[in-house]
């Protein structure tokens, strides 16, 4: 008999392939308020999963959902009292489960969001502690005694970051802490149970199938064992917490808690992903989070933070990319988030929006895009009858917060609420919330979204765009980029943005993409560049 050779039956694929969110594109779903799929005015779990294709459509790599848990309602979801239960509002485990397999099939992964700091105080266990401060479950958490004086002075000067102090009292007089609202206490962490709990709460979800976490305040969890008084008051107007929060954020022992959680995603057959809250001032300690065994990604907000100013984006880029570089991780780049004003309306233009967005995208690492971005959504004026925003009550009405940015989506322009549902949203749209709509935008070459796509498909297309090596340079107003592939071919490629107000001049062979129409291409090259524009070209 003679022996026929095996054929090799096997798809291809690439020999070497980095792991897929060295420089994925994420999408985070904000999901209240993505699609509403059994007509309640609230966006949920079957919503998006019928709209999955238009998330394929677009380009990314990966859906990030915000917390779907049981909650008590406090601060959008990120006050849990149940780790592994779905708000019966967002549907059930069955269409988590449902989410996940239609993702998959269409070559998308799904993180969900993961608030370890705190519970609500609807949770059980707080429950438990308040009726018995000798329980097991009342040590989970920060409890001090009573003041002896019986004065009303809290046992330190922490504050919360959403105002006033962070620590309330409980009906028979014991102070407890928490760092957000009064309905969100804190985790001790050094409880093991706590630290058990958490690791069974990961499998849940795990085992059924779900691609990662991104972890709420990643940079907390620990708090200074005595408890003593902050150096500062935190300021949400700096880049992240420095030393004047150092008794309340980045305590060294929460490494740990990153490597556990580490080795357990690696314990996966396909393991599973990471990404970690590091709202830190000091680049170089958000780089520590994304260490080989920690992290895999650690958001920085500095960019998100920076306004439209060519030093400010520059400078952050760079620092980024030399703190990530030094640990061997990939950067993520966040421009806008369900906490922070919209792109559009904090740069002043649909246009600055759109070549921020081509920048960021060419950046080697990962992006974190937020829903609505890539229609070009502004901030809306929400009524304050309509607010929900735990931030504008407890600051009474000093901070805007962040209602502006969390408004439904516009799907279809002629649908009642533009096509987000057939029941009136939970948070009202705008007047002009249609024009923005989906279905107006898939169709017009010149739309957001379509940018949005051209610029996804380049990035998945060219190997210096999204994973290759930057460099960053400035020039009076104008940021220019430099990537090239990491094995160097192909030929490289430079993006450059108009920060300033008159048209300049650059160096340009071809023109690959432009954030805004009528880019006039390259003549002897050199192209002229408008104001408040980006181009991705080859030299
Ligand atoms: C960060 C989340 O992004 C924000 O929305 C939330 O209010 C706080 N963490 C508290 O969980
Ligand atoms: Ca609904």
């Amino acid at each position: 008999m003679s022996a026929e050779p095996m054929q090799d039956t096997r798809p291809f694929e690439h020999v070497t392939r980095d792991p897929w969110w060295r420089d994925a594109v994420v999408y985070q779903v904000y999901l209240r308020s993505f699609a509403d799929g059994n007509g309640d005015g609230i966006g949920d779990f079957p919503g998006l999963r019928a709209r999955l294709p238009y998330l394929a459509e677009l380009g990314v790599d990966a859906v990030w959902v915000t917390p779907h848990y049981v909650s008590g309602g406090a601060d959008g979801g990120y006050d849990v009292v149940d780790f592994t239960a779905v708000d019966p509002d967002y549907g059930t485990v069955e269409d988590v489960r449902g989410l996940v397999e239609d993702a998959h099939a269409l070559g998308l992964r799904v993180l969900l969001d993961i608030v370890p700091n705190h519970t609500s105080d609807q949770h059980p266990w707080f429950q438990r502690a308040l009726a018995d401060p000798d329980s097991p479950e009342a040590a989970r958490y920060h409890f001090r005694p009573a003041n002896e004086d019986g004065g009303d002075e809290p046992p330190n000067n922490w504050q919360s970051m959403f105002g006033g102090p962070a620590w309330s009292r409980t009906p028979d007089g014991r102070w407890y802490l928490h760092l957000f609202t009064p309905q969100q206490p804190d985790l001790d962490w050094r409880n093991p149970e706590v630290v058990a709990d958490f690791d069974r709460t990961l499998r849940f979800w795990f085992d059924l199938g779900v691609d990662g976490f991104r972890v709420d305040v990643a940079y907390g969890l620990f708090k200074d064992p005595a408890y003593r008084d902050n150096p500062g008051i935190y300021s949400p107007t700096l880049f992240g917490h420095g030393p004047e929060q150092a008794m309340t954020t980045n305590q060294p022992e929460v490494h740990d808690i990153w490597r556990r959680w580490r080795a357990l995603c690696d314990s996966y057959a396909e393991p599973r992903m990471l990404v970690g809250e590091v709202s830190l001032a000091d680049l170089s300690e958000v780089g520590r989070y994304a260490r080989p065994d920690e992290l895999h990604h650690a958001f920085q907000f500095r960019l998100l933070k920076s306004d439209w100013d060519a030093a400010s984006f520059a400078d952050t880029i760079a620092e980024a990319l030399t703190a990530f570089d030094a640990v061997g991780a990939p950067a993520p780049w966040v421009l806008g988030n369900h906490d922070k004003a919209r792109q559009v309306t904090r740069y002043g233009s649909v246009r600055r929006a759109r070549a921020a967005a081509l920048l960021m995208l060419a950046l080697p690492g990962s992006a974190y895009l937020y829903a609505g971005e890539e229609l070009g959504l502004p901030e809306a004026d929400v009524p304050v009858a309509s607010r929900r925003d735990p931030i504008f009550f407890r600051s009474g009405g000093k901070r805007a917060g962040r209602d502006g940015c969390r408004i439904p989506m516009p799907w279809e322009a002629s649908r009642p609420n533009a096509g987000f549902s057939a029941a009136t949203p939970w948070l009202p749209q705008p007047a002009g919330w249609p024009g923005h709509a989906v279905d107006r935008q898939e169709s017009d070459p010149d739309s957001t979204f379509t940018l949005y796509q051209q610029a996804l498909m380049a990035r998945r297309l060219h190997p210096a765009l999204g994973s290759g090596r930057a460099s960053v340079t400035r020039h009076g107003d104008v940021v220019r980029v430099d990537l090239v592939a990491r094995d160097g071919e192909p030929g490289p490629v430079t993006c450059w943005v108009n920060m300033g107000s008159a048209p300049v001049t650059v160096a340009a062979r071809t023109l690959l993409l432009a954030s805004s129409p009528g880019v006039p291409g390259p003549v002897d090259g050199r192209l002229t560049l408008a104001a408040d524009t980006a181009v991705w070209v080859s030299r």
